[in-house]
């Protein structure tokens, strides 16, 4: 890998495992990690949960976008692991890529509402029919904004190493 590779943005459906495979990966490189979902609960001092709650999805789009741009614009090179909706918007997307490589962990759906937990996150809170439903809405932008496509099916360990050997 170069000197000057950029960030590297983790994207994919909640629970496929941005956060551990981000963290590993950012050790094994060395790299600072963001947990893009971390900050924004630090900054508005409240649970994304009751950011949901009390503002509304649209107002917590917004916030998520002024805080990719923040850490993507003025951040040393770092792994940062997003919401998975910020491939919900076009200008996320267009940062993401000219900042640094985009990666879609992947993760069976079944395993992920089979494992995950619920009660921190507000959209699985509606049942597996709407996470599955997300998820096929969904599929085309991870897969369209992506430069690499990685399988988290096996350890977070593997998965990480995986990213690595892509990015060589
Ligand atoms: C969301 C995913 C969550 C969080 C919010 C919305 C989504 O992040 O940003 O609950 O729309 O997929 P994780 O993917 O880290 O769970």
């Amino acid at each position: 890998m170069g000197v000057d590779m950029g960030h590297i943005f983790l994207t994919g459906m909640m629970g496929c495992g941005k956060s551990s495979v981000g963290k590993s990966l950012a050790y094994k490189l060395d790299l600072p990690f963001i947990d893009l979902d971390a900050r924004i609960e630090e900054r508005q001092k409240k649970a994304i949960n009751d950011i949901f709650a009390e503002s509304g999805e649209t107002f917590f789009r917004e916030i998520e976008s002024a805080e990719l741009k923040n850490a993507a614009r003025h951040e040393p090179d770092s792994v940062i692991s997003c919401g998975g909706g910020i491939v919900l918007s076009e200008q996320n997307v267009r940062i993401m890529r000219e900042t640094g490589n985009v990666i879609w962990v992947y993760r069976d759906i079944d395993s992920i509402i089979d494992t995950v937990d619920i009660q921190k996150r507000p959209l699985l809170k509606e049942g597996a029919e709407r996470v599955r439903k997300i998820f096929e809405e969904r599929r085309e932008r991870y897969e369209g904004s992506c430069h690499f496509k990685i399988n988290n099916d096996d350890t977070i360990d593997r998965a990480a190493e995986r990213i690595i050997s892509v990015l060589k």
